[in-house]
């Protein structure tokens, strides 16, 4: 597959900006070509972080980090402002507004349709199967020679099912557009990372997030993984320094903690069993439906009662009822251990 076709035109001719860490790579020396505060920062300096300076705008570090972590080779990695901005990004390398479409099996996670929408973008809603699985007739039917891209989340939110692996690469296969599949929730699965199918289909591209299993979202940290040559579009449309010197030394710390969020998401997915076990022995919930994520979606009779009333007991969650096929339905993400006994407790009320 020829990925530039898929490319937009004027990113394909972008003369991308060039900072002054472009031009010498990690220099030292007196620093005199960025502008910079030499004299130090206002903020009192922890662990040698130099905030003064602009970060690595290669992202070296980080995807030398993710390559250790991931097993995936940094050259096959970008770093976004969480999974949001590179969705973002794609949205804006590959589609032209106003002539482009993006196909979205629905119900899936909202920012997609507002990226595109943002951007301008056309967006085709294709309804997941009643297993809320893909449907590749349907998808088919939808597509035309104006599409570019297909998104897919997998475990979905807020389904919190995986969707079924052969049926992604089947559309890798047989779909001349760009496959997005976001594993933002695949810590809590059994599954392996998509991750490990980019170099045999250039035209796949998956999407991770440090918010959810690393407990990093106030970081705002994601990182996709995708053929060098989407890669590299995507450093060329990003903004010169996106990620910034505090979210690298929150990443660095994580992945010193690898045993901590293994910690977590062990008890995430142990209070996911009882409370899943207890939502299903309530008269008031109609259909817990099984999740590989760290949430629940639960259908009741009354989305919106049911959300009021625990709203009325101090307990947030999130009625999904608006979405297609998702009539009743609540999502209620695990909480800890004392939250989830007080949320079973306003449940039975
Ligand atoms: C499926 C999915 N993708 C991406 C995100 C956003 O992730 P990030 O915090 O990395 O921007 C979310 C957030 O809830 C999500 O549910």
């Amino acid at each position: 597959m020829d990925i530039k076709k898929l490319i937009r035109k004027n990113i394909l001719d972008l003369k991308p900006y060039t900072s002054a860490r472009d031009i010498y790579n990690n220099p030292s020396g007196i620093l005199l070509d960025a502008n910079e505060n030499n004299l130090g920062s206002t903020f009192d300096e922890i662990d040698g972080l130099n905030l003064n300076r602009y970060p690595d705008p290669h992202q070296n570090d980080l995807r030398k980090l993710a390559e250790l972590n991931f097993g995936i080779k940094k050259e096959n990695l970008f770093f976004g402002v969480g999974s949001d901005e590179i969705i973002d990004l794609l949205v804006r390398i590959f589609c032209e507004p106003e002539k482009n479409n993006v196909i979205i099996p629905e119900p899936t996670y909202g920012m997609y349709k507002v990226s595109c929408d943002i951007n301008n973008v056309e967006t085709r809603s294709v309804l997941l199967t009643d297993e809320f699985q893909i449907d590749e007739k349907a998808i088919g039917k939808a597509c035309d020679e104006k599409t570019k891209i297909i998104f897919l989340c997998s475990p979905n939110n807020p389904t919190g099912n995986l969707l079924k692996k052969n049926d992604v690469l089947s559309l890798c296969e047989n779909f001349n557009t760009i496959i997005i599949v976001d594993e933002a929730y695949i810590d809590f699965s059994e599954a392996e990372s998509l991750a490990n199918e980019i170099s045999a289909h250039p035209n796949l591209i998956v999407l991770r997030t440090f918010s959810k299993a690393w407990g990093l979202a106030g970081a705002r940290l994601g990182f996709c993984a995708a053929n060098e040559e989407i890669i590299n579009y995507l450093f060329k449309v990003k903004a010169p320094y996106n990620i910034s010197a505090l979210s690298r030394y929150a990443l660095k710390k994580a992945l010193d903690n690898v045993d901590k969020r293994q910690e977590y998401v062990s008890k995430i997915k142990k209070e996911r069993t009882r409370l899943k076990n207890q939502f299903e022995s309530s008269a008031g919930i109609i259909k817990v439906f099984d999740s590989d994520a760290n949430f629940l979606l639960v259908k009741v009779r009354d989305a919106k009662d049911f959300q009021r009333k625990l709203f009325d007991e101090g307990i947030i969650v999130r009625d999904r009822s608006s979405q297609p096929k998702l009539e009743g339905c609540v999502r209620i993400s695990i909480g800890t251990e004392e939250e989830n006994d007080l949320l079973w407790s306003a449940v039975q009320n």
